[in-house]
């Protein structure tokens, strides 16, 4: 892996950690983590040995208080239309063929709040705050928000967090299912990391698929759904993980998947 400006990644075991690392900034999303962060994930996807990715932000306050707003300054419409239809982070955390936790550390607002819908599963502290601000700026979510919030949470609340731009507290992003599980802060990593190895014991393929599978939900009617499913299911019987999973069921024993 290359040396970055502004994440980090560490291994622990078979998963990996991301940290966008500007907390000077609380890990606002400037060009050059977009940068990083895409070739990052190209790298991850590549690398056998990570099984689970797990996103964060570095220091206690925030986990990513959105765009960097100071980058607004240059943008023409052209210019930021061009940048979003590019290979963008959210999109690569999307397309990102494993599972993918977001660890809420604090401050998860715009596209902070953009980048931990792309992922599979949001695990957030209990002090956390989430908001889609962008309206207070005169504009709207430009990576993914009015898209994935919706799908996530259903439209009336989406449309009160975007039109209002306030703040939701971590209790209530539960009972609206943007986040999975809350925790005490100084609990979070540890149940994160306890997930995530829970996950990356599962078989490989299987696990993509089955965020293949998942994810087309949202950009299908049903009846294509069903028919994607069925292929991705059909091809799990092509593995060797599924003859290892049923032998070990069969055997009383557990199974050890190897992404074959
Ligand atoms: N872009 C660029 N810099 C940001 C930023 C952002 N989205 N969010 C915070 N920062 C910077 C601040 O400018 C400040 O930098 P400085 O020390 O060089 O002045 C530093 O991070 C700390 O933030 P600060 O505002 O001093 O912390 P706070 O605790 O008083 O307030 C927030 C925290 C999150 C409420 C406040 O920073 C904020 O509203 N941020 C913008 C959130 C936003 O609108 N995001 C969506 C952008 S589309």
């Amino acid at each position: 892996m290359p040396n970055y400006e502004t994440i980090t990644i560490e291994r622990r075991d078979k998963v990996a950690i991301l940290t966008i690392n500007r907390p000077d900034k609380l890990n606002a999303l400037n060009k050059l983590v977009h940068t990083e962060g895409v070739a990052a994930l190209d790298e991850l996807k590549r690398d056998d040995s990570v099984r689970v990715l797990v996103i964060t932000g570095a220091g206690e306050k925030s986990f990513i208080a959105g765009a960097d707003i100071n980058e607004f300054g240059g943008q023409t419409p052209v210019t930021q239309r061009n940048t979003f239809y590019e290979k963008t982070f959210f999109n690569s955390i999307d397309a990102f063929p494993k599972p993918v936790i977001a660890m809420v550390n604090g401050f998860c607002l715009g596209g902070g709040n953009e980048l931990a819908l792309a992922c599979d599963l949001r695990l957030a502290s209990e002090n956390a705050r989430f908001s889609q601000p962008e309206i207070n700026l005169g504009i709207i979510p430009g990576g993914g928000g009015t898209q994935r919030l919706t799908n996530l949470i259903g439209e009336g609340r989406s449309m009160e967090m975007i039109l209002t731009g306030d703040m939701i507290d971590a209790q209530t992003a539960l009972n609206f299912g943007l986040v999975n599980h809350i925790y005490a802060a100084e609990e979070l990593e540890e149940k994160t990391m306890e997930l995530a190895a829970k996950i990356a014991e599962k078989a490989p393929i299987a696990l993509q698929l089955a965020k293949e599978a998942v994810k087309f939900a949202a950009r299908s009617n049903l009846d294509e759904g069903l028919r994607r499913e069925v292929d991705l299911f059909a091809i799990c019987f092509s593995t060797e993980d599924k003859q290892e999973g049923v032998a070990a069921f069969l055997e009383k024993r557990k199974a050890v998947f190897k992404g074959k």
